[in-house]
């Protein structure tokens, strides 16, 4: 794993937005694995930043995103289909059925699941993967105990992160139950993986992801099995 330590939150954020402009500059039709939370909105507003200069163009970048909630409407508030509307999609030039996100609506959900597995065998594995972590160690919403071996599939979110993930929202009430997540598996599957970390809520994590061996009670922990993964942390999430 290559290690970045940057000053601050900005500092992370301009790193991450130069990878993912070289991405998209390097291919002609650059696959995007991304992520929502907190951590990569100051990465996405670079980025818009970058396509309005006229330095970027979003034209043929496909998108994965690596969860959804399951139950709210794409155009609620704090779903993901939203989030990515907001922080970068109507923003760009990106073609919408281009990008993809998990149907946390759909009526079958393991039907949505195997589905979202096939498009990303199809047009994937991305180019470079964005991560955030959870305090507990998940990638996308994989909880401690997923399986390493995992594709896409339903989640039920820990109570630490459906806590965590209040601050989103109304009321800690409002936060749904359960998630579709790419699987471990999936997400290993692409070529570089960008793990952003900023903020010393994050430093537990950070120090257990440097010091631990694999181990499926820490998610992030599977990563040690990829080659190309790139941890970019500010002194805060570095702190421990
Ligand atoms: C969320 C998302 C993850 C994200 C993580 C950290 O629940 N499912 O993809 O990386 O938790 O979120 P934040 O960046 O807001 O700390």
């Amino acid at each position: 794993m290559d290690i970045v330590i940057v000053k601050n939150y900005i500092e992370m954020s301009k790193y991450a937005a130069g990878l993912v402009g070289d991405c998209i500059r390097e291919n002609d039709q650059p696959v995007l694995g991304l992520a929502t939370g907190g951590t990569p909105v100051g990465m996405y507003q670079l980025l818009v930043r970058q396509y309005r200069a006229g330095l970027l163009s979003f034209k043929n970048v496909r998108t994965f995103n690596l969860d959804e909630y399951i139950g709210l409407d794409p155009a609620h508030s704090k779903s993901y289909h939203r989030y990515m509307q907001e922080h970068l999609f109507s923003h760009v030039d990106i073609p919408r059925d281009q990008t993809f996100i998990p149907d946390g609506m759909a009526g079958n959900l393991q039907k949505e699941c195997r589905h979202y597995e096939k498009l990303l065998k199809k047009f994937g594995p991305p180019d470079l993967q964005i991560l955030g972590i959870g305090e507990n160690g998940h990638i996308g919403f994989n909880e401690p105990g997923s399986d390493f071996d995992g594709p896409t599939h339903v989640i039920r979110l820990a109570d630490s992160t459906r806590e965590a993930n209040a601050r989103y929202f109304q009321s800690p009430d409002e936060v749904p139950s359960h998630a579709i997540t790419m699987g471990v598996k999936s997400i290993l599957r692409s070529k570089k993986i960008v793990l952003l970390a900023s903020g010393e809520r994050k430093a537990a994590a950070v120090k257990r992801l440097l010091e631990g061996k694999p181990d499926p009670d820490f998610p992030a922990s599977a990563l040690s099995h990829h080659q190309h993964v790139i941890l970019i942390a500010d002194k805060k999430a570095f702190g421990e």
